[in-house]
């Protein structure tokens, strides 16, 4: 697939796609979304690929879903199609880690692609917010349900009833991204926790993203034995053994499953 609305870089074993619609700040149409959810597909399955990193421009990560394609919908269109989340849940059959590196607006959908990310590391420029309700609708790719989960319900009632945006210190504190760096130095910080994580093993790697994602669905108890078992499981892996064996060495882990 040729892809025109997302460009795609490896280093090492991290690729960065790069939402890339400039003229309308990333937002987020079919073909996008197409395009990202074939290349995350694709680099899942790539064993030369550990980690994925998903960014946009300085001034947007992404301002939601195309109001110009969406103006022209009627409950037909969106019913029969199933709008938004066609082509919006393959990020959610990923296994390999996906990093969000958020700078400028992430809006409405922009917001909720980031959510679907596993971590959120944000610029001091990023701005998130949920503001479908000044547009006559509701969040419609998880703003509702991911947001009460990730900031509280009284945070996630404010930024939908009311549409304002959270800056990144805030989203910070409330819990949505997992750090703040200075602009400038987004793309580095990103890149070095995409390479701290393709440095490691890779089974443990997907088996604690597993693990963390099946708290969001099951109850304490289901979870906890959840856990046991792929960390019971750990243990029969070549990566246990070197793991262990470097840090009883005091050198650094050379792990075989990256
Ligand atoms: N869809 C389509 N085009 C968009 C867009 C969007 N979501 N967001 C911005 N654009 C376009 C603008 O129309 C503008 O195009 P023109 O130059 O042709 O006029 C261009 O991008 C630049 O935008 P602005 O001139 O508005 O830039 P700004 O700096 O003044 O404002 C902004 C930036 C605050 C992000 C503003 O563009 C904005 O409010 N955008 C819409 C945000 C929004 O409502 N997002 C939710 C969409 S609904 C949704 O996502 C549903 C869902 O749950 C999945």
């Amino acid at each position: 697939m040729e892809y025109e609305n997302i460009l795609v870089e490896q280093r090492g074993k991290v690729v960065i796609v790069t939402l890339h619609r400039p003229a309308v700040l990333n937002a987020l149409n079919d073909q996008l979304m197409d395009e990202l959810g074939h290349a995350l597909l694709k680099f899942d399955t790539d064993e030369g690929v550990s980690c994925i990193m998903l960014t946009g421009s300085e001034k947007a990560f992404a301002a939601g879903a195309d109001i110009g394609v969406m103006a022209g919908y009627s409950y037909m269109d969106v019913y029969k199609s199933d709008f938004i989340t066609r082509n919006w849940e393959h990020i959610r059959n990923v296994r390999k880690p996906v990093i969000a590196a958020v700078a400028g607006y992430a809006l409405g959908g922009g917001c909720e692609l980031a959510m679907m990310c596993d971590f959120i590391i944000a610029a001091e420029t990023a701005k998130f917010g949920q503001p479908e309700i000044k547009l006559g609708i509701i969040p419609g790719a998880g703003g509702t349900q991911r947001l009460p989960r990730a900031i509280s319900k009284a945070k996630a009632m404010d930024m939908c009833l009311t549409a304002r945006m959270m800056d990144a210190q805030e989203a910070e504190r409330a819990g949505l991204v997992s750090r703040v760096v200075p602009a400038e130095k987004l793309m580095e910080e990103a890149m070095a926790a995409a390479d701290s994580i393709a440095a490691m093993s890779l089974p443990a790697v997907l088996m604690a993203k597993e693990a963390v994602n099946r708290a969001y669905e099951t109850t304490l108890s289901e979870g906890l034995l959840f856990e046991r078992r792929l960390f019971h499981g750990t243990f029969a892996t070549e990566d246990q053994k070197e793991g262990m064996q470097a840090f009883l060495e005091k050198r650094p882990s050379v792990f075989k499953n990256r």
